[in-house]
């Protein structure tokens, strides 16, 4: 008896099936890791033939997978796709669905993954509808569901969907994507700190004067505006993934590679958090809007939801009491770069002469997510042919350069090779993403409050709101150069 696998994918018509699904599915196939027998089945209520549906895939496949387009390895690829039209919250369409995924597993085992492709107001009704016809016994093969964020709107609405899906779901048989999670460089964060001796050992407040995270956004909300307007920045990317970094960034080691020790280091991460209260979100937080946010099409006049975010937090542990922790976050800025930066702490004497008020700068740990993905340590060196006259110097490491122009996939490779193995490491779990709304949520009612902050307007193009720069002064300190891009510039 052999294994079969299918991939049903939900919403197979729309956006993200062909700039990332299909891609990376034709990527992994060009690469020869999709099993022996497996099929993709493409579900949406758009009319598609299983050939115009074929045809529609490989527009994305030509313009987005990374493997160059081969006619024949497309045709071969292309044999095993075809599109049902269904509609979700039909359920005896479902049931059809079952019964012609049923006649091609036949007596085989028969893993199934299901793709919520779909808008997330659809995945409670989606997974229960699964649930009632039957689809997610795991009898002869796994069943695994894949949800895309926004896992909630807030923690009410993240507890509800979580306990939606537990009625029908072993939390073993959800996957959370977040895409940020299979980026190379977020998840070399593990390999660098926990393969390399060098830095544990000082990865903790005795040495490190503050961590800053930066994922910016050169965009502006663009066609997105009526969605964006209703969720703003801290919805929409530091609950999910800034906070994400954070926690791989701030984690204990973890015991072994094992999804479960990753996972609950990174929800302990989240448990030793200090909320921001309410109240204290004008002294925590900045928030800003670009000048012409207002004017867009699909935002409400007058909108305050704000498309830049700052601010700090604390961990209460052993590890990090004290040690500051800067998330900014924003659309329309100076550059597209999300990075980590660990500044050290300056050295507690300086022998050397400097002139008046001014310091060595500290030793900086910066690591470049996205773009120039890559890892590079600053440090003072002694300018040739001067008394002792010091400068800031890098080493760095450059994947591009290490590993090779092609060396780095497409995080959602990475994610459906994942999904397809049973390995959940990167992927959400239930009890973090509700720890990670305890502490936005706060932050949220502070902001609607009389409590609130002003928003502070920017200019597109820039670094985000001046106010910013004042939350992060202390010591002197900035914002990072973010992967080398200087603050303020381009
Ligand atoms: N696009 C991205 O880059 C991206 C990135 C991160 C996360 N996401 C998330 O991924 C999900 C999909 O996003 P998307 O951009 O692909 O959205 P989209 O382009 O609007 O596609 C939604 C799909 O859902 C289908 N659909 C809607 N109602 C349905 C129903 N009742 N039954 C069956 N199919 C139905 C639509 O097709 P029909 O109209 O033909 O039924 C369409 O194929 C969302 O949750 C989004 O938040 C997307």
């Amino acid at each position: 008896m052999s294994e079969k696998y299918t991939i049903v994918i939900f919403g197979a018509s729309g956006d993200l099936t062909r700039r990332k699904l299909a891609p990376s599915l034709y990527d992994l196939f060009r690469k020869g890791r999709m099993p022996e027998k497996w099929r993709i089945v493409g579900l949406a209520r758009s009319e598609f033939s299983d050939d115009a549906f074929r045809e529609h895939i490989e527009e994305g496949v030509k313009e987005f997978a990374k493997a160059k387009y081969d006619g024949k390895k497309w045709r071969e690829f292309a044999s095993n796709i075809t599109y049902l039209k269904g509609d979700i919250n039909n359920l005896e369409q479902l049931t059809a669905l079952d019964k012609s995924l049923a006649e091609w597993e036949g007596d085989d085992t028969a893993n199934r993954i299901y793709y919520l492709s779909i808008a997330p107001s659809l995945y409670e009704n989606t997974i229960a509808n699964l649930g009632k016809a039957g689809m997610v016994h795991e009898g002869n093969g796994w069943r695994r569901v894949v949800i895309e964020k926004p896992f909630g709107h807030d923690l009410v609405s993240a507890r509800q969907l979580n306990a939606a899906a537990h009625q029908v779901l072993a939390e073993s048989q959800i996957y959370r994507i977040d895409h940020y999670l299979g980026k190379e460089t977020v998840q070399n964060l593990l390999v660098f700190r926990f393969a390399n001796s060098l830095y544990e050992p000082v990865w903790n407040r005795n040495y490190i004067d503050h961590v800053q995270i930066t994922a910016a956004e050169t965009v502006d909300v663009g066609h997105r505006a009526s969605f964006y307007d209703g969720v703003g920045v801290m919805r929409d990317m530091i609950q999910n993934h800034v906070m994400q970094l954070l926690s791989l960034v701030a984690a204990e080691p973890p015991a072994s590679f094992h999804a479960e020790a990753i996972r609950n280091e990174k929800a302990k991460v989240f448990s030793a958090i200090r909320p921001i209260r309410p109240e204290d979100v004008a002294k925590c937080t900045v928030r800003g809007q670009y000048r012409k946010y207002r004017d867009t099409e699909g935002v409400a006049p007058g909108s305050n939801t704000p498309t830049y975010a700052a601010l700090r937090f604390f961990i209460d542990n052993w590890r990090w009491q004290g040690v500051p922790f800067y998330m900014r976050s924003g659309k329309a800025l100076a550059a597209k770069v999300t990075e980590i930066t660990i500044f050290f702490k300056r050295p507690p004497h300086v022998m050397f002469p400097m002139p008046e008020g001014t310091e060595p700068a500290p030793n900086r740990l910066s690591i470049c997510i996205q773009p120039d993905e890559g890892i590079s340590f600053s440090f003072q060196a002694k300018v040739p042919d001067t008394a002792a006259e010091m400068r800031d110097v890098e080493m760095s490491f450059n994947y591009e350069e290490s590993f090779g122009a092609l060396s780095i996939p497409e995080a959602y490779e990475r994610l459906l090779l994942d999904v397809i193995k049973g390995d959940a490491s990167l992927f959400t779990r239930s009890d973090a993403i509700e720890l990670s709304w305890e502490l936005i949520d706060p932050i949220l009612t502070g902001w609607d409050s009389k409590y609130a902050p002003p928003l502070n307007f920017y200019e597109s193009g820039s670094w985000g709101p001046p106010e910013a720069d004042q939350l992060i002064a202390h010591n002197g300190y900035k914002w990072s150069h973010c992967c080398g891009h200087e603050p303020g510039g381009d």
